[in-house]
């Protein structure tokens, strides 16, 4: 039984984020939204940044790249420290290309998708990759309602995941919080992204703490 949440800094206060990033330290990594206000309206955080703070911190960064072109730019993050970049199929125009790449640098390959591409698509090359991250919300901020639709897209995801044998974490990003934790983990994600769950709580580790134990709970035998 395996269950990671990876909380996003996107909702904490960002002119101080090392001192934010010490406040999580339950953490299983730090989840670094990266928005152009191409592929998403808002615009946060580039390459730089990712470096900057991997000098404060030795918690797992995990970028997720909601950009036009990642094909050009994913690369840079792995260069700027991050050990996970995720970037959108939908954005991509050579995925299997971009995973094999950030792989052959060191670091994990992810895939998103948003709430709307089926999951199936990826199905033929599900093993290029080492996480698949599916929004339950539309990218490009935080704080929006889980889209519950997006539970039969989870379920179908884990029997792929499960079927092809690989070691492939599902992550899902949006919406993420003691009210829906646990339907979701029950559906099999074992990777959570939280951003203003955490960051808009007093206590952001107890938060962390505890949607991990939520999640345990709820994951069905299949995990
Ligand atoms: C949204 C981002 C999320 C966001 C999650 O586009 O990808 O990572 O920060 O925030 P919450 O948990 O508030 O939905
Ligand atoms: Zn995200």
């Amino acid at each position: 039984m395996t269950v990671r949440i990876t909380p996003s800094i996107l909702n904490a206060d960002l002119a101080n984020l090392a001192s934010e990033v010490e406040r999580i330290p339950s953490a299983d990594g730090l989840h670094i939204d990266v928005m152009d206000g191409h592929f998403v309206p808002n615009l946060v955080m580039g390459a730089p940044f990712v470096e900057s703070l991997r000098r404060t911190t030795d918690l797992m960064f995990d970028v997720h790249l909601m950009i036009e072109d990642p094909d050009r730019w994913a690369p840079h993050y792995v260069e700027a420290g991050a050990q996970s970049v995720t970037f959108h199929l939908e954005a991509a125009t050579a995925p299997i290309k971009l995973a094999r790449e950030l792989r052959a640098m060191g670091a994990r390959a992810a895939i998103a998708l948003r709430p709307a591409t089926p999951v199936e698509q990826i199905a033929d090359y599900l093993a290029e990759f080492d996480q698949v991250l599916l929004m339950t919300v539309e990218p490009g901020f935080g704080g929006q309602k889980f889209l519950d639709p997006v539970l039969a897209k989870i379920r179908r995801a884990r029997k792929l995941i499960d079927a092809s044998g690989a070691d492939i974490w599902l992550q899902i990003d949006g919406g993420v919080s003691a009210d829906t934790i646990a339907r979701a983990a029950e559906a099999g994600a074992d990777t959570f992204v939280a951003g203003s769950a955490v960051y808009r709580s007093d206590d952001p580790d107890q938060v962390v703490t505890s949607l991990r134990a939520q999640a345990l709970a709820a994951q069905g035998p299949h995990r």
